[in-house]
């Protein structure tokens, strides 16, 4: 079975999917059932009865109460058994596991690890969310055949968008720019400036650059589940100071990966951009980033059979990922420490 940071806030869904139903989703290779009280307050169990081990979402809510499918017992928002039909007693195992939550920018995220350490503040401050100037666009969400580390390798990884996303997002002079990389205690970023070029499609969606543009993309990476692409396009030739890149046409785009197991991946995202165009429907057109995550999704889902027929993670190492590298040292830092706190 795979190793998970287990320790840390992991997306489980997006707020509009959770409700007044049940909802099951494997998180960390555990099957996971959500749905929300009367009072609107999200739930997650363990989705399997104590009894037979039954799926609790092949059940039904009654209230604020989930009653197995099979026999009919029933469990309480915080996993313990309430009732056993045909018996006054209730046993001291009838109890499934619950998780913390924490509901937040428009999200359900869910703790798997030690409950006396799920502190709500550890959960990444999106910046710019809900400031004035800035647009969000969320709900995205893929469900990915491959580990999340592979996703958070290619997420490391600019060199691959001139050869996979060359209709959308590639550029092609994008590939002989070396990046630099620089690491935290908390992420590893790969950035690069492409000075003096043509806009990039999308960015000619967007705006009229009268000519050509300098464009910088960042490529952050914070273990163990969040990405955030930053990208600035400013006309050719100003200066590269902090006023200027304010004044760019700016996105802040997050990946949060959740795995569902070793080798699959609930890839939920969102946008966050400084700009809008009234006369053009910008929603749709970021929307329409999907089939560009799609794109990486085809690749990683090969790479994961290979994975798995050969046992082989990758054969050889070249300059571009110096950056996912730094980024798979550090979640296994995070890994190690984990495990390490977990000896008695
Ligand atoms: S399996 Fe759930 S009550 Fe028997
Ligand atoms: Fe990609």
């Amino acid at each position: 079975m795979a190793q998970f940071i287990r320790n840390a806030w992991y997306v489980a869904a997006w707020s509009k999917d959770v409700g007044r139903h049940l909802l099951s989703r494997r998180i960390l290779d555990e099957p996971v059932l959500m749905y929300r009280k009367n009072d609107g307050t999200p739930v997650a169990l363990l989705d399997r009865c104590a009894h037979k081990l039954v799926p609790l979402s092949m059940g039904r809510l009654i209230d604020d109460v989930v009653q197995c499918g099979y026999h009919g017992m029933e469990y309480d928002c915080s996993g313990q058994c309430v009732r056993v039909p045909g018996q006054a007693k209730i046993p001291k195992t009838a109890k499934v596991r619950s998780f913390p939550l924490v509901e937040r920018y428009n999200a359900i995220w869910i703790w798997t690890g030690d409950p006396a350490l799920a502190d709500p503040d550890r959960i990444m401050v999106i910046e710019h969310y809900g400031a004035p100037g800035w647009k969000v666009l969320d709900g995205g969400y893929q469900y990915h055949e491959t580990g999340y580390i592979n996703i958070a390798d290619n997420l490391m990884d600019p060199a691959h968008t001139t050869f996979v996303h060359g209709r959308t997002i590639g550029m092609a002079a994008a590939g002989e720019v070396p990046v630099e990389v620089e690491e935290s205690d908390i992420h590893v970023c790969a950035h690069r400036w492409n000075n003096d070029i043509e806009p990039i499609p999308s960015d000619r969606k967007i705006t009229q650059f009268s000519g050509r543009v300098d464009r910088r993309q960042s490529y952050n990476y914070f273990p163990p589940a969040i990405s955030r692409v930053d990208a600035v396009t400013i006309p050719a030739g100003q200066p590269h100071t902090d006023e200027v890149i304010a004044r760019g046409i700016r996105t802040a785009g997050y990946k949060f990966l959740t795995p569902e197991s070793g080798n699959r991946t609930h890839f939920f995202w969102l946008q966050l951009r400084n700009f809008d165009v009234p006369d053009y429907k910008m929603d749709d057109y970021i929307r329409a980033q999907d089939s560009t995550f799609q794109e990486d999704n085809v690749v990683l889902s090969a790479i994961q059979r290979e994975q798995d027929a050969t046992g082989v993670v990758q054969q050889t190492w070249i300059a571009i990922d110096e950056a996912p590298t730094k980024m798979r040292r550090m979640m296994q830092r995070m890994l190690d420490a984990e495990r390490a706190q977990a000896q008695p």
